[in-house]
């Protein structure tokens, strides 16, 4: 599978639970924008065959190469960035489930168990969703008592956590800060977790997002439930000392743009 359409169904995957991310990017090209995808954001667990290391060979394999390592202790998580020299840069973590409840990794185990081993040798196991069957109601309770993030891949499986519009590519906005407003002015809410703006020049990465759109998944016993699903983002690179663009993260920035998909009560 070729890297551009491997990105198209991501996409397409996408929107399909976050619908504000397509009507955000028509509003973007309804003005005359540019909207070029700075980064693919992707959630896993650490067990095979779905852990970070098993899903990063589709990606090595099609040309990407690991940037920076990244390690979030409060989350228990940890992340790479990966860069290719013609798609765009993706962002994948995964769960330390070492760190957490008995409970919490029996749950996470039996998911992982039920993904078949063919799914995971096909690169369309990016975009797959839920390999397993649903989780009982009660179960998304106590992963998400423990990591928002746990409920997350539990209940919406595989699949991009979010786009992210470079800021840099579009032709009639320069601050996050105006591209923000703008997406408020649409009537999409903004992830205020650590403020709106996360980072800027100083860390050589600008970032903001929206918050998930909820979104009906099944749980257990054909159980519906609104969730929060995905977001999306826009990012501001700033040139290093070197006068290159930063192509990293940064690591307290995305530690607040995880709270992006928190259920909120
Ligand atoms: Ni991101």
């Amino acid at each position: 599978m070729q890297l551009e359409a491997l990105f198209g169904r991501l996409w397409e995957e996408y929107i399909c639970v976050a619908p504000q991310a397509g009507a955000i990017h028509q509003a973007f090209l309804a003005r005359g924008e540019l909207v070029v995808n700075d980064h693919v954001a992707l959630r896993t667990f650490d067990q095979a065959p779905i852990s970070l290391v098993c899903l990063e060979r589709h990606l090595l394999e099609r040309g990407y190469r690991r940037l920076e390592p990244y390690r979030f202790q409060q989350k228990k998580l940890r992340a790479f960035g990966y860069v290719h020299p013609h798609a765009p840069r993706v962002f994948l973590s995964e769960l330390l489930t070492g760190g957490f409840s008995p409970r919490l990794r029996a749950i996470v185990s039996a998911c992982c168990a039920a993904v078949p081993l063919d799914a995971a040798a096909d690169p369309r196991i990016l975009f797959a969703g839920r390999l397993w069957p649903p989780v009982a109601w009660e179960d998304y309770q106590v992963l998400r008592q423990e990591s928002d993030y746990a409920a997350w891949v539990a209940a919406l499986g595989l699949r991009a956590n979010h786009f992210t519009i470079s800021v840099n590519a579009l032709q009639h906005f320069t601050e996050v800060a105006e591209v923000v407003d703008f997406v408020e002015s649409l009537g999409f809410p903004i992830n205020e977790e650590g403020g709106r703006i996360k980072g800027g020049p100083a860390v050589l990465l600008e970032q903001a997002s929206t918050l998930a759109d909820p979104v009906e998944v099944p749980f257990a016993g054909n159980a519906c439930q609104s969730v929060p699903g995905c977001y999306y983002e826009f990012a501001r690179r700033y040139p290093d000392a070197d006068g290159q663009l930063y192509q990293g993260f940064v690591t307290a920035s995305a530690d607040r743009i995880f709270e992006s998909t928190d259920t909120r009560s």
